[in-house]
C-alpha cells in the first residue's frame, strides 16, 4: 500500500478513547475517518426496532445495512452498547461489514477504529495502534461523555465499571476476529494522558515510522 493512502488502525477496548484519536488524527491527517463501532451499533439498532434478539438476530440486518442507518442519532444509548457487542459475535454479521470496511479505507487511505481493524479488516495496514487505560478511567470517561460532569457517586461508577467489563469479555472472549491487539500493534495506555496528549504520542510514532513528516 502506498503511504500516500495509508489505512491507520486503532484497536481497543470500549471507552478507551479511540473515537476521539481516531477522529482528530484524521483530521489532522486529512484522511477519512471509519468509526467501525457504528456500522454494528446500526445493525444492532435495527434488530431492537423489529423486537429481535440480538443474540440470534443481526446477519439479515448486516446485510440490509443503508448509510442512512449509520447517521442515526439514537446509537449511543447503553442498551444499544451492550445489543451490539452481541451481535458482532456473529460471523456472519461480521462478514456482511467486512467489505463495506475494506471498501472505504481503500478509496484514499483512511483512518479505522474498532476491535479488529489490524488484525483482521486491514492486517497490511502500516500504523495500528491498541489503545487501552484501566476500567475505572475508561468508566469515568463515558459516565462524562453522557452526563457533562464527573461521576461522583461511587455505586453508580461500579455500574458503569461492570458494563464496561462485560463488553470487554463479550468482545474479547468470541472466536470471530475477537478484540485483541496485532501482533505488530503499538500499544497506548491513556490512564495518565489527556486527548491532545494521546494524539501527540501517536504522532510522534507516526513520525519515527515515517508515515507523516
Ligand atoms: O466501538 P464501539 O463501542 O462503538 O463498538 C460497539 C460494539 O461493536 C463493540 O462492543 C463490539 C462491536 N465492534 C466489533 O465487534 N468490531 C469492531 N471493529 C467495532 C465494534
Amino acid at each position: 500500500r502506498s503511504a500516500k493512502y495509508p489505512v491507520i488502525a486503532i484497536d481497543g477496548p470500549a471507552a478507551a478513547g479511540k473515537g476521539t484519536l481516531a477522529r482528530q488524527l484524521a483530521e489532522v491527517l486529512e484522511l477519512p475517518y471509519l468509526d467501525t463501532g457504528l456500522l454494528y451499533r446500526a445493525v444492532a439498532r435495527r434488530v431492537l426496532d423489529q423486537g429481535g434478539d440480538p443474540a440470534h438476530d443481526g446477519p439479515e440486518q448486516a446485510r440490509q445495512l443503508v448509510p442512512e442507518d449509520m447517521r442515526r442519532n439514537d446509537l449511543r444509548e447503553p442498551e444499544v452498547d451492550q445489543a451490539a457487542s452481541i451481535v458482532a459475535r456473529h460471523p456472519e454479521v461480521r462478514a456482511a461489514l467486512l467489505e463495506r470496511q475494506r471498501h472505504f479505507g481503500r478509496a484514499r487511505g483512511a483512518v479505522v477504529d474498532g476491535r479488529d481493524i489490524g488484525t483482521v479488516v486491514f492486517p497490511d495496514a502500516p500504523a495500528k495502534f491498541f489503545i487501552t487505560a484501566s476500567p475505572e478511567v475508561r468508566a469515568q470517561r463515558r459516565y462524562e461523555q453522557r452526563h457533562g460532569q464527573p461521576c461522583t457517586d461511587p455505586a453508580r461508577l461500579a455500574e458503569e465499571i461492570a458494563a464496561i467489563n462485560t463488553r470487554d469479555e463479550q468482545d474479547a472472549a468470541r472466536a470471530a476476529a475477537p478484540l485483541r491487539p496485532a501482533e505488530d500493534a503499538v500499544m497506548v495506555v491513556t490512564d495518565d494522558l489527556d486527548a491532545a496528549g494521546v494524539l501527540d504520542h501517536v504522532c510522534q510514532i507516526l513520525q519515527e515510522k515515517g508515515i507523516i513528516r
